[in-house]
Parts: C-alpha cells; structure tokens; sequence
C-alpha cells in the first residue's frame, strides 16, 4: 500500500509504503529510504513497533538523529572528511566537529529515493533507487545506488546494498534503525541482552575516530561474545565509554568480509522475549546505545526519547577506512559492482 505521507518544503511529495509479510510489517518512506515502523508480535503475538520514527515529516527533515535512514555515501565518520585516493586529495562535507559523519551534511538519509514494490515468489519488498552526482558532499564519482528491501516469507527484513559509480570513489552505506525491542516510546533498552560475535573492536579518540589500533573485547565492557545486558557496564569508568557518553564503538566482526550474511549479533528483550538476529556480509557492526538521545525528541508512541532509549546496530565496513589502507577497503572502482546485505530476523 502506498499513500502520501508529506511535503518537502519545495512541494516534492514523499510517499509512504506499508508492507506486511510473514507476521513482520513495514513502513517506509521515500525520503531517506526511511524505515519509519517495523512491527514485530511478541510470544502471545501483540504486536509493538520496534523502531524509533516521527509521525510527520516535518521532524524527519529538521529534527532526525538518522532515525531509520539510509546511510551514505559513507556510514560511519571520516577523520576531518579527508581523504587521498589514487593520488588525488578529497575534501569531504564536514558536520560532526572536524570530521564527516553519515556522509555529510546531505547525506542519502535526506535524499528523496525513487521506490517501486516488488513480489517475487513468497517474497515482497521496494527496490529504492538514487543517484548521487559527481563531486556531491565532496565524494568523486557519479554513484548510482540500489537498495532491495525484502520482506521474506518467514518475516525476515533482508537489506541488499547495490552501488557503481564512474570514478574511483569510496561507498560504505548502512541503515539507521534504533531498535527498542520492548517498543517504540517504552524507555531504557538497558536490559536487552546483546550478543556480538566478534573478540576485537576499533577504539576511538575523543572525536570518535578510530586511532587505527584493533583491540581486544577481552576484560573490557566490549566484551560481548556472551549474551550481556546492554546496560551492565555502561558505567563503567573506561575512557572509550567516557568519549563516546556509552558504546558508540565499532566492533571487528570475527568472521571478516564474506560473500554470504553470516550471523554476527542477536538482540533480546527478555520482558516481551522479542528477538533480533543480525546476519550480514560486512566485515563491521558498529553498536550504539543512544547516548545522544537528550529528552528534546517525540516519537511515533508519543514519548519523549532520553538517553538509551533505544539502540542502533549498522552493519558496516569500518569507520574512517579510506585513511586506514590496513582495515578492509572501501574503495569502488568504474566497473565493479558495490554489494553487501545484511538480514534481519525476528522471533520471540
Ligand atoms: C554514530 C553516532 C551518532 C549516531 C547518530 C551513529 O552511527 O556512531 O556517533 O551520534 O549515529 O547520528
């Protein structure tokens, strides 16, 4: 089903879709590819809303901390948006202090997609399709991006990442859901248990940059590799939580880059028993559990949003890669095809 969901300041129409199969239900937008709801039942099959969204888009164009978003041309930060590829130095669209964040201050979670439903089999979903011009947000190369999203026959939410461009360039895209397992505008997901397969992660410096080092989980808060509640030591005194206000880290997926999603996270809520499990091709999970969430943000369940409200899981290539040639490449040639995917699943 397609309706109209709002206006653009200009006039552009942004529409709404509302798929539903295998017990899962969908909503999305054509501004930012934007998944504005994702309904999931519980054990006795009362259905919540599991992602963070706004009701117009009004608040999506001025107020949205990536709220269910398409992320790109690059997920993730750039250290000072810079960059040098093939020689030539790239100077990026700055909007996190010094650095690029999600691709700039325009960045695809604000570009209007063009969508068209699909079926195929037991499956449906939207095909959303843009194309970023040359030199957009200070990236080279015309990038033409299709993002499938499959709503399969057991409810699974599948993800595939399609990009070429006519220049040397570099792409990193991800989806910005906040997920509260519990349901939108339900409070803390301090108690959802986490699970991380992965023994190392990418510490930061204070402006959120990896310094290049892959550290051990081991004896650390990261340490994820056995289900943990996401709050049990959020407050812990380690300088990574202390620059980040919480886990805002990414972490080094024990499985690497692969040709098929493989599992790497599972996220439960063990009052509704609501189950999220991630399996993706990316060689990155970068965990965020809502630290900028400040009190100042209604959502669709009509509460106010605070502090570890709900948190975000983005399937990723690692932050700042274009300046670190050691951590898997993000670069995309003329005449190679960009692809990853990464699937949702949900039970409880
Ligand atoms: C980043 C955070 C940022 C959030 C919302 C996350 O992917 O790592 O630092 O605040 O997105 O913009």
């Amino acid at each position: 089903m397609k309706e109209l969901f709002g206006k653009l300041a200009d006039g552009t129409e942004i529409h709404r879709w509302s798929l539903e199969n295998g017990g899962t239900r969908l909503k999305v937008l054509s501004y930012g590819g934007i998944v504005q709801s994702l309904e999931i039942p519980d054990g006795e099959g009362r259905y919540a809303n599991v992602c963070l969204g706004f009701d117009t888009i009004e608040d999506y164009v001025t107020a949205s901390p990536y709220f269910g978003a398409l992320v790109g041309r690059y997920g993730n930060r750039i250290g000072k948006g810079r960059f040098t590829l093939d020689g030539t130095a790239y100077q990026l669209s700055v909007n996190d202090g010094e650095n690029s964040l999600h691709g700039g201050s325009e960045g695809f979670d604000k570009a209007v997609w063009e969508v068209e439903p699909f079926t195929q089999g037991p499956d449906i979903g939207l095909v959303l399709q843009h194309t970023s011009a040359d030199g957009e947000m200070g990236f080279p190369g015309t990038l033409r991006t299709k993002v499938t999203y499959t709503l399969t026959e057991h409810g699974d939410w599948r993800v595939d990442y399609e990009a070429t461009t006519d220049k040397v360039t570099v792409v990193n895209l991800t989806s910005h859901v906040y997920w509260n397992l519990a349901g939108e505008s339900s409070g803390s997901v301090n108690g959802h248990e986490l699970e991380i397969a992965a023994a190392r992660y990418t510490p930061v410096d204070s402006g959120l940059i990896p310094t290049g080092e892959l550290a051990d989980v081991a004896g650390t808060p990261f340490d994820f590799r056995a289900a943990k509640a996401v709050g049990a030591d959020l407050r812990v005194a380690h300088q990574q939580l202390l620059y980040a206000k919480g886990f805002d880290h990414n972490w080094v997926l024990d499985k690497g880059v692969t040709a098929e999603p493989q599992h790497v996270a599972t996220l439960k809520d063990p009052s509704s028993g609501r189950t999220l499990r991630i399996a993706t091709t990316e060689p990155g999970l970068q965990f965020y559990s809502g630290n900028f969430l400040d009190g100042t943000l209604v959502g669709t369940g009509g509460a106010v949003h605070r502090q570890g409200d709900a948190l975000c899981l983005e399937t990723q290539h690692h932050p700042d890669s274009p300046n670190r040639p050691d951590f898997p490449s993000t670069v995309l040639r003329p005449g190679r095809t960009y692809r990853t995917t990464t699937i949702h699943s949900f039970d409880a």
